[in-house]
């Protein structure tokens, strides 16, 4: 027992370790101090429809916590795609969650990043993202391009931390939602549901 914990405080450590690592080499697309909490990461994964048969796209996964929940929820790891900038993070994710279809890539550059998935349609998309650490209009286009590649009606879900949405109201476009405020997460999240239809 004693060492179960042992083990489980060790795992946890290394994964602070490895995002303050991450951090000090791009705070900028880090963006935030240390991983998602569990809690956090079970809610955003919970939006995936697992009976539509479709991949979900996860953007930022970071150190694993929401990649986690995502397979948790019965996603089978061929049906998750996820796009992470860091090469750091991408190596540890690649050895962490084997037969998820991780890509080291820019979620900004979409369609040379998806490569020959460009023209695939998800689920959902699921983002840990540090949009607010983008200009606007990035944040707009990126999200107009994960809409283009959902089935109308179907959700974005950003992690996120001011009190307003990162990406500004477009009703003619898109509606937006306030999906929950997580007080069990450093610092506590906001998370937003963009969707089309
Ligand atoms: C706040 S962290 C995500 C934390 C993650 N949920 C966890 O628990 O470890 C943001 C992540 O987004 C990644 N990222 C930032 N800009 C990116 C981009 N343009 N494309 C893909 N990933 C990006 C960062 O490298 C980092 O892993």
């Amino acid at each position: 027992m004693a060492l179960r914990l042992k083990e489980r405080l060790g795992k946890k450590f290394d994964e602070e370790i490895r995002f303050f690592k991450g951090m000090m080499q791009g705070p900028r697309t880090v963006g935030s101090i240390v991983p998602t909490s569990s809690v956090t990461a079970r809610k955003m994964a919970s939006v995936v429809n697992i009976q539509s048969g479709l991949p979900v796209l996860e953007l930022g996964p970071g150190t694993g916590a929401i990649t986690k929940a995502i397979l948790a929820r019965g996603v089978e790891p061929e049906n998750l795609v996820a796009i992470e900038y860091s090469t750091d993070f991408f190596k540890h994710l690649v050895r962490l969650y084997p037969g998820v279809n991780f890509i080291n890539g820019d979620a900004f550059d979409l369609d040379k990043t998806l490569g020959v998935l460009r023209g695939q349609t998800f689920d959902s998309v699921i983002s840990g993202i540090p949009l607010l650490n983008f200009p606007m209009q990035a944040r707009i286009a990126l999200l107009e391009s994960l809409l283009d590649r959902l089935p109308p009606g179907r959700p974005v879900v950003q992690i996120s931390y001011g009190a307003v949405s990162p990406i500004i109201a477009r009703p003619e476009r898109y509606h937006i939602k306030h999906f929950d405020f997580v007080v069990r997460n450093i610092p506590p999240a906001q998370l937003w549901i963009y969707r089309r239809g």
